[in-house]
């Protein structure tokens, strides 16, 4: 997920992204909306900084009380306009920013990578736990893996926005995985990326051990961690 805040496109290029899609009609209050939609990246970007601050603050506290952090690193990125009309269309929803607001939950995205997995439902937890951060939904690939093997926790939230209209909740998603699945998801999308055949059955096979062999590292590494952690309390008694 790289960042990709900043990047900007001309009214004139979201027009031409409209008529490539050649689903909706462009008339006058389709550009004035386009016009208005230029300036959502904005507000996505100032949620991630939100979520952000509130998540550096936890690292840091976590690190003082328990001697180190869940949190390994933190990506994030905003989606891309094109990307927001194509699922806009995919999702059979006319273009206004009522149906962007309410179908389209990934603009704002923020992935959290964390060193064991039972990190990553402390994470979630804490989560459900604040005021201000609003679980809306949790998709559990880590409970219940993707056919290929994808494991990530999906956690959809919205997150406050003080502006001068009032509040406003902004939703983005936060996907929670370890270093081992960070890397096989990051492997598979680098291997997979603009190949849009069925993939041969042993090639997805080989794809699924390694996401098996990705968990296996994770759970030694929890065994060690546990040894490693009772061989320093046997030491200080
Ligand atoms: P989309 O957001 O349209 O993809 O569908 P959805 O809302 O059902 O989302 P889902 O929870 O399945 O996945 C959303 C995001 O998770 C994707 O944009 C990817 O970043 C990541 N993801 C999901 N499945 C895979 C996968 O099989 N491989 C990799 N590398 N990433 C995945
Ligand atoms: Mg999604």
């Amino acid at each position: 997920m790289k960042d990709q805040i900043g990047k900007s496109l001309t009214l004139e290029q979201l027009q031409v992204h409209v008529q490539d899609l050649g689903h909706w009609e462009l008339n006058e209050d389709l550009s004035r909306q386009l016009g208005e939609f230029k300036k959502m990246p904005a507000l996505y970007r100032l949620a991630l900084n939100e979520l952000e601050n509130k998540i550096e603050t936890l690292s840091t506290e976590w690190k003082m009380r328990d001697g180190y952090s869940p949190i390994e690193h933190i990506k994030r990125r905003i989606k891309e306009p094109k990307s927001i009309l194509q699922k806009l269309e995919r999702k059979g929803h006319a273009f206004s920013f009522e149906n962007i607001e309410r179908h389209i939950h990934d603009i704002a995205g923020m992935r959290i990578v964390c060193a064991f997995v039972k990190d990553i439902y402390r994470l979630a937890d804490h989560f459900n736990a604040r005021e201000d951060i609003r679980v809306l939904e949790i998709k559990d690939y880590i409970a219940h893996p993707k056919p290929n093997g994808y494991q990530s926790l999906h956690v959809i939230v919205a997150v406050p926005l003080i502006l001068l209209e009032g509040t406003r909740w902004v939703k983005a998603e936060i996907q929670l995985r370890t270093l081992a699945m960070d890397f096989w998801a990051s492997m598979e999308h680098i291997l997979y990326y603009k190949f849009d055949q069925q993939l041969p059955p042993h090639v997805a096979e080989e794809l699924k051990s390694a996401a098996r062999a990705a968990d296996e590292l994770d759970k030694k590494m929890l065994r060690l961690r546990r040894e490693i952690l009772e061989l320093s309390e046997s030491a200080e008694q």
